[in-house]
């Protein structure tokens, strides 16, 4: 089954928010790159017909990317709707109807969590689950005893190799990447470890509130929305060894190492926030003490970086918008040539919104005897259009059976690990202002203050950097 093509898509949630932001484009995309050829069953239970399923993914289209002359008539003639509950065994029988021939479909879930359980046991009992890959959205669980709830839940139905569970930020091309700039370059490895680097920051920076999504985040926040799963993701193709393969267990094995290595997160290294004005927002609790912001220190100890403290910021209503790391590096040693006060070096990467890799070098004072300047040497661009979107690989690469880009079991286990126990101690929520670095008390907290200070990053512009193109 591994190498088969899925022969139908099915996805539950068509008219949902995720299906409108996302997955309609992804599947035109799809079709125009010539992946998806196949019947797509919409299923939800909304009381619609499918014209008005056809009428909603045209306006996701157009509102997210454009119609696309050709793919979109394609698109259009390979979707099917289901309605009903999920509940009900009739709308599994109009599901597995709907597949008519299709021995091996996907099935994707882009609903909420807590109707995982009834969609898989009505698929079992409809046979539509049989041949069939699963494919599920984060968040895997609420907590450790949860996810495994979930795994017990998805593999009592698919084996192990059917089920694949999307974090997209593993499928977006700069975080992919990171692999490959890592160990394609022969100048950053040897310095890429204990010996040399001081301590690495990573913010995840939204410079947006929770956009509706008030009733999904208050049960959620910003620790298990995208620091447990997108930001571990990132840490991990940062700092983990080199897989002696390239398939799919041999990174995932890889990256699991990383999670072992790390203890879990302690009470004194958090710092949580909430943006003033979250408590009026829709969906979210009275007096909710749920983060929209964290700040926190954790240590991989490993052999390349124990002793390396590694410092992650996500938040809601920062003042930018990007995806970055900061690694320091350790001062050359004092001389007469590097005096004391030289500058650090540092590697700067921007995953997102632009790509950039950028380099913080002590050169010569302009004047004699001045101060040593730092600059700064700078890659960056921006996305090209033809590169795939996250949400088209994710679906692409499960369809085709092709795992590398999803979370596996034990790594998501271990995540929670990591988090949960300080999850449970509840530890207090300071107020912030939207579109700052979040509350005061994170400078406040010398444990989680690196070396140097936090990084601030900055609104780019890739298109003002010049990029010296050697010609080789
Ligand atoms: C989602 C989170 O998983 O990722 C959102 O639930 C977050 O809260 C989003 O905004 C960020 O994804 P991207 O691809 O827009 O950076």
């Amino acid at each position: 089954m591994s190498n088969v093509h899925s022969d139908a898509l099915v996805f539950f949630g068509a008219t949902g928010d995720l299906a409108y932001k996302k997955i309609f484009p992804a599947l035109q995309s799809m079709v125009k790159r010539g992946t998806l050829t196949v019947p797509v069953i919409g299923v939800a239970k909304a009381g619609w017909t499918l014209d008005q399923l056809i009428a909603r993914a045209k306006d996701s289209l157009e509102k997210h990317g454009g119609l696309d002359s050709v793919a979109w008539p394609k698109l259009a003639s390979l979707l099917r709707y289901v309605d009903g509950d999920y509940k009900d065994g009739a709308t599994f029988q109009a599901v597995k109807t709907a597949l008519g021939d299709a021995e091996h479909p996907a099935h994707y879930l882009a609903i909420p969590p807590v109707l995982f359980e009834t969609v898989v046991e009505q698929l079992v009992k409809s046979g539509a689950s049989k041949g069939a890959r699963m494919i599920v959205e984060k968040p895997f669980g609420h907590d450790l005893p949860s996810a495994r709830d979930l795994d017990r839940i998805l593999l009592s139905a698919f084996p192990e190799s059917s089920i694949f569970r999307i974090d997209h930020y593993l499928a977006k091309n700069s975080v992919h990447n990171m692999v490959s700039f890592r160990f394609a370059n022969t100048f950053l490895e040897p310095m890429w470890n204990r010996e040399h680097v001081e301590s690495v920051q990573i913010t995840m920076a939204e410079n947006f509130g929770v956009q509706g999504r008030g009733a999904f985040y208050d049960e959620t926040g910003a620790i298990r929305d995208v620091i447990q799963n997108h930001i571990f993701q990132v840490m991990c193709n940062l700092t983990m060894e080199p897989p002696p393969r390239h398939d799919a267990e041999s990174l995932r094995d890889e990256k699991v190492k990383v999670l072992k290595a790390i203890p879990p997160i302690e009470a004194k290294n958090l710092v949580r926030g909430q943006f003033r004005g979250y408590l009026d927002e829709k969906g979210v609790a009275a007096g909710s003490k749920v983060e929209t912001f964290a700040a926190l220190k954790l240590e991989i100890d490993s052999w390349r970086w124990q002793g390396v403290p590694f410092y992650i910021r996500a938040g809601k209503n920062l003042p930018v918008n990007c995806l970055e790391l900061l690694a320091r590096f350790r001062r050359p040693p004092i001389t007469e040539i590097a005096e004391p006060g030289t500058p650090q070096n540092y590697m700067r990467f921007r995953l997102s919104p632009e790509v950039t890799v950028a380099m913080g070098v002590s050169v010569t004072p302009d004047i004699e005897g001045g101060k040593r300047p730092l600059v700064e040497m700078v890659a960056s661009r921006h996305p090209r259009p033809e590169e795939m979107e996250a949400y088209e690989r994710v679906l692409s690469d499960a369809m085709a059976g092709d795992a590398t880009l999803f979370a596996r079991q034990d790594y998501v286990e271990e995540a929670w690990r990591i988090v949960d126990p300080v999850l449970k101690q509840e530890t207090p929520v300071y107020e912030y202002e939207p579109h700052t670095w979040g509350p005061k008390e994170v400078d406040e907290t010398e444990a989680i203050v690196p070396p140097g200070g936090w990084d601030k990053p900055k609104e780019e512009d890739a298109e003002d950097f010049r990029i010296t193109n050697t010609g080789e």
